[in-house]
């Protein structure tokens, strides 16, 4: 049994990635509808309209998960709405999740933590974590300075530890579920792939800026400091990378990239799999592909282990 589906009760272990005002119930409840889980942010620091949107995924009766960003949360009104709203599964970033492992679980919630490093990863393991979220730095968003690949750290961490691996970062369809797998994972979250969907929120401008990028469409920026991020390369983050550090403000403007499609108002976040991404797909197609794709590949392996062969 896969322990990704037992512990969120999807049909399929395909996540949509947390994005702060992105990740709301239109995408969430398309991609829950379409087999997978989708996940409501709480990273806006929105809490009255994160937990309506919870309120309207827990009404739709569709599996889905929330995500709790630890250093952003101003105090502990969200984790105790979480543990009161019948949600079964959470998912835990930015801080450590030991002190709200015990309340979780007395709430009957499976927690899974997204880790960057093996170091966290075992800290979290001691903690109690149900699972993990392993965030290489292939991957949009907030980044951990130290990079460190979804390739290699599916397995660093899998050397160490048993428990169930989601794997994000440069996912985008069934071949990179499939390579993930291979390395211990029991699913994939993907985010960047999602934003370039039909159902996504975000204006035009920035799926087309997503499907328009290569794989060196991308920065790493602020190593320095933090937050480091992955963004798109645009004249805003050009800036950036060459001053080598972010002004405070940087994401005031996050908003108006996101739903004015001003791509010059703050970083456009995306990960290294935009260059993956070659047309904005309806969330049902993405995800029907990516399980056909999946089952694909493994019958070609299943094939070739059969043979002793190597193709
Ligand atoms: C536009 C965008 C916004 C994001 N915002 C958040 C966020 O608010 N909180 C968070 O934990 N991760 C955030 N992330 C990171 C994702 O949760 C996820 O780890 C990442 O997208 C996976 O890599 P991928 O983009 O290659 O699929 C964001 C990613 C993107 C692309």
């Amino acid at each position: 049994m896969n322990r990704v589906l037992a512990h969120t009760g999807a049909r399929y272990p395909i996540l949509q990635a947390p994005m702060g005002w992105i990740a709301r119930t239109p995408l969430a409840s398309a991609v829950s509808r379409a087999g997978g889980l989708g996940i409501i942010e709480t990273s806006s620091g929105e809490t009255a309209a994160c937990q309506h949107e919870i309120r309207q995924m827990v009404a739709l009766g569709l599996p889905f998960g929330v995500n709790l960003p630890i250093r952003f949360l101003k105090d502990d009104a969200m984790l105790r709405f979480v543990c009161e709203a019948g949600i079964r599964f959470v998912t835990t970033s930015a801080g450590s999740p030991a002190k709200f492992i015990a309340p979780l679980h007395a709430a009957g919630i499976k927690v899974y933590h997204a880790v960057p490093t093996l170091e966290l990863a075992l800290k979290c393991v001691d903690a109690g974590i149900d699972g993990l979220v392993v965030e290489g730095s292939e991957g949009g968003g907030f980044k951990n300075p130290e990079e460190v690949s979804t390739l290699v750290l599916l397995q660093a961490i899998r050397e160490r530890s048993s428990v169930p691996m989601i794997a994000a970062g440069g996912i985008v369809d069934g071949r990179g579920m499939a390579a993930a797998f291979a390395l211990g994972a029991e699913g994939v979250q993907m985010g960047t792939r999602f934003v370039a969907s039909a159902e996504s929120p975000v204006h035009a401008h920035y799926k087309q800026a997503i499907v328009a990028a290569d794989a060196t469409g991308t920065w790493v920026l602020n190593k320095k400091s933090t937050p480091c991020i992955r963004a798109l390369k645009t004249s805003f983050t050009q800036v950036i990378h060459d001053a080598g550090l972010m002004p405070a403000d940087t994401f005031k403007g996050i908003r108006q990239v996101y739903f004015g499609g001003e791509m010059d108002a703050a970083p456009a976040l995306a990960g290294e799999s935009a260059g993956l991404i070659h047309e904005v797909l309806p969330v049902a197609r993405i995800i029907e592909q990516t399980v056909a794709e999946f089952h694909a590949i493994s019958a070609r392996m299943g094939a070739m282990a059969a043979a002793a062969s190597f193709g």
